[in-house]
């Protein structure tokens, strides 16, 4: 644990959290709230502040689906920097992605990674595989590592094929009491496309992958988590017949959660035209019609949460034929500006889809997602939703440089962000 400052107080922005949006100081000693009020006037020496002025103060925000790359891709990404991108985009805690090399499918590799995180600047947690290698041959040892606090289990990179295997694993994530996070993709319809399957894969000469092969799996998925009773979360969702789906799946009473990816409400196939690999993803962009559906999916409580699938990349193997390059772009720096940018939703309803809501399907709720309450951990996000900045990648806090946004300008800046009472970011800037 890093020193932090005695006494924080962040001064003169509205708190947002689940109670609603109010104006409030917040009061930090020890890494926990003390006094939220109107104003905290009589600061002990030493005290740090942060102005907060024409800021929203919401609790630190929760990514469900990052991917850290270490162990095995350091060249690409590590926790430490990864984590620091993480802080500068106004996160505090983060699900990395077990697709490492060796893949997260034991405990000791879960270990290895919460070793990492343990004084990165937002808190990491893995997520566990739910087969060995992530090959969906046989099941990883998932006890082992709920054991460890795992309370998240994907293949994500590969959808699990085989059903019974699936069956099989929501029955055992069941009396686990832990959820499994589906990568919907039927790997024989996918068919190693590169792009979506469309006007565009047509045009452009590129192998595609049509949107039935991602809504196969989640209609197989929502069939298998009635059977079984599993708390099954769908990755990424990306078009317009999965969201459907999990909308009428919701209102006939199962309880499932989806999360949404900001490329995918931001970006659509067209931009492949260009045939830059840094817009190569998977799922791949899809037409504008989708990018409406998940719109839509995000305002009616479809999606749960907007997650940012941050997947780097280094330039030479993005460099690589449109055909050839690995698919993944970075998202944890642009996702809350994405969101404040380009949604028509209240901020309220933005840090409920980036802070509490993700923050409960990890099961993190008792330290992250709010509220700003007396007694809570300081885990804090302070946003200016007013300020216009421009997305410079190679002032990116990652290793690694695929961004898609580049010279984008967004609306909505990270501050300040606060772990565990200390100011990791400041101004903007990364304080270590
Ligand atoms: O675009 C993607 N990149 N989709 C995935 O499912 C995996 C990820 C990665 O690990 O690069």
């Amino acid at each position: 644990m890093r020193s932090r400052p005695a006494t924080v107080v962040v001064r003169g922005g509205r708190i947002v959290d689940s109670i609603g949006v109010r104006p409030a100081d917040v009061l930090i000693q020890d890494g926990t709230i003390t006094s939220v009020t109107t104003t905290v006037s009589s600061a002990p020496p030493g005290t740090v502040v942060l102005d907060a002025s024409g800021c929203l103060v919401g609790p630190g925000l929760v990514d469900l689906h990052t991917h850290l790359r270490e162990p095995g891709r350091e060249e690409a990404e590590t926790v430490e920097t990864g984590s620091r991108a993480a802080a500068l985009g106004g996160y505090t805690a983060v699900v990395a992605m077990p697709n490492t090399d060796p893949a997260l499918d034991s405990a000791a590799a879960v270990r290895q990674v919460q070793d990492l995180g343990a004084d990165a600047l937002c808190h990491v947690y893995p997520a566990g595989a739910i087969t060995v290698g992530r090959e969906g041959k046989m099941l990883a040892p998932m006890a082992e590592m709920a054991a460890l606090g795992v309370r998240i289990f994907t293949d994500d990179g590969n959808g699990v094929q085989d059903s019974r295997m699936m069956r099989r694993a929501m029955e055992y994530a069941s009396a686990l009491g832990v959820t499994l996070a589906q990568h919907c993709e039927d790997a024989s319809l996918a068919g190693g496309g590169h792009m979506h399957e469309g006007e565009w894969s047509s045009r452009l000469g590129l192998a595609g992958q049509p949107a039935e092969a991602e809504e196969l799996m989640v209609m197989r998925d929502l069939a298998l988590a009635r059977l079984t009773g599993a708390r099954m979360h769908f990755l990424h969702l990306s078009t317009a017949g999965s969201l459907a789906m999990v909308r009428g799946a919701k209102k006939s009473g199962l309880v499932v959660t989806a999360e949404v990816a900001p490329h995918h409400f931001t970006l659509t196939d067209e931009c492949v035209a260009s045939y830059d690999a840094v817009f190569k993803v998977n799922p791949p962009l899809r037409t504008a019609q989708d990018v409406a559906a998940v719109k839509a999916a995000l305002a009616d409580g479809t999606a749960d949460a907007i997650a940012t699938d941050h997947a780097p990349h280094t330039a030479e193997a993005k460099e690589a034929p449109f055909d050839q390059a690995p698919p993944g772009m970075l998202g944890l720096e642009t996702a809350l500006g994405l969101a404040l940018t380009e949604l028509d939703l209240t901020g309220e309803q933005v840090f409920a889809l980036m802070s509490w809501q993700p923050a409960a399907i990890a099961g993190l709720s008792g330290e992250h997602g709010g509220p700003i309450e007396v007694g809570r951990p300081a885990n804090l996000c302070v946003v200016d939703p007013d300020q216009t900045w421009t997305v410079d990648p190679s002032a990116s806090a990652s290793r690694s440089r695929n961004n898609p946004y580049r010279g984008r300008t967004l609306r909505g800046r990270v501050r300040h962000t606060v772990l565990a009472g200390e100011p990791v970011v400041v101004g903007g800037e990364a304080q270590r």
